[in-house]
């Protein structure tokens, strides 16, 4: 098995034999009884305080904190389960040669990121992803309810300020600003403290995906990023810091806004989370479209 500070030229080309990147630093990870009653206390603590929702842009909603400890911990631990296993972590590449500074898998259809397609198998080693896990599709339909919950209260509080205003220039009630979704695919990327992702926009899925505006919905987990969103060039571009636990959906008009992820925060993951996983310093994020 891989140490975590050992990286080797085996990340890069697996193949079924080999033994890909392990995000946490130990062999078995047991949800313990302690932690148990911790994640409830904060799932609590969370309901009492209730999430908090933020609208960065039209169809762009962060929802703060939002993953309690108990799942973030789940979360982490099937990913690491998953990302050893047979069409697990690797680094990979763009057509140019150059790596990707992360380490990815999928989940339910593969996207390769040389040919920008997705595909049933992926080329480096034959592998088909795992199935998405369903706790992680019933978290993302949570974040999607919660989301539109949000857009659909703030708009009409705006109506009722604004009332001849919101029909004719602010509001298209036809118009659906955030719409549902059901995930057939999910990346997988894990950053290490030197990790990035250069600005771009994610526009392989299917035609129709893409011009309904079906969401994108991204976990964060581990230690915080700076995320960058808005426009190509990371001078002009906005940013947020995404910590763990916080769930980010961008569809309708923001599906292909350009986004990307500056610097990972060392030392920013709760302190709870790592004890309980292990997980490596870093960054795990899940985005799940629906092809
Ligand atoms: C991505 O754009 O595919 C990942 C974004 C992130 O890591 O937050
Ligand atoms: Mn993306």
């Amino acid at each position: 098995m891989l140490k975590k500070d050992e990286p080797s030229s085996s990340q890069t080309q697996p193949s079924s034999s080999q033994i890909h990147f392990d995000i946490c630093g130990i062999p078995d990870v047991e949800l313990n009884s302690s932690l148990q009653s911790k994640g409830t206390e904060q799932q609590l603590e969370c309901s009492k305080n209730g999430p908090r929702v933020q609208q960065l842009t039209s169809g762009m909603v962060l929802l703060k904190k939002f993953i309690n400890l108990k799942n973030q911990v789940e979360i982490i631990k099937q990913c690491r389960e998953l990302g050893l296993g047979s069409g697990g972590f690797y680094q990979p590449g763009y057509k140019n040669g150059a790596k990707l500074n992360l380490q990815m898998m999928c989940l339910g259809r593969n996207w390769d990121p040389e040919t920008k397609r997705y595909g049933h198998i992926r080329s480096i080693d034959d592998a088909t992803p795992p199935s998405i896990p369903v706790e992680f599709k019933h978290l993302v339909q949570k974040a999607i309810q919660t989301s539109r919950a949000f857009i659909k209260r703030t708009s009409n509080s705006i109506e009722d300020t604004f009332p001849k205003m919101s029909l004719k220039e602010t509001s298209n009630p036809t118009k659906d600003e955030l719409p549902k979704m059901s995930p057939d695919i999910c990346i997988v990327n894990f950053y290490t403290t030197s990790g990035k992702l250069g600005l771009h926009q994610d526009k392989d899925e299917s035609y129709e995906s893409i011009s309904k505006g079906l969401p994108v919905v991204s976990f964060s987990l581990g230690d915080s990023a700076v995320f960058l969103y808005g426009d190509k060039k990371e001078d002009n571009a906005k940013k947020v810091i995404l910590e763990s636990g916080d769930v980010l959906i961008f569809g309708g008009e923001s599906r292909l806004i350009h986004h990307g992820v500056g610097n990972i925060l060392h030392g920013t993951a709760p302190k709870l989370l790592v004890d309980e996983t292990n997980l490596h310093p870093g960054r795990l994020n899940l985005t799940f479209r629906q092809y």
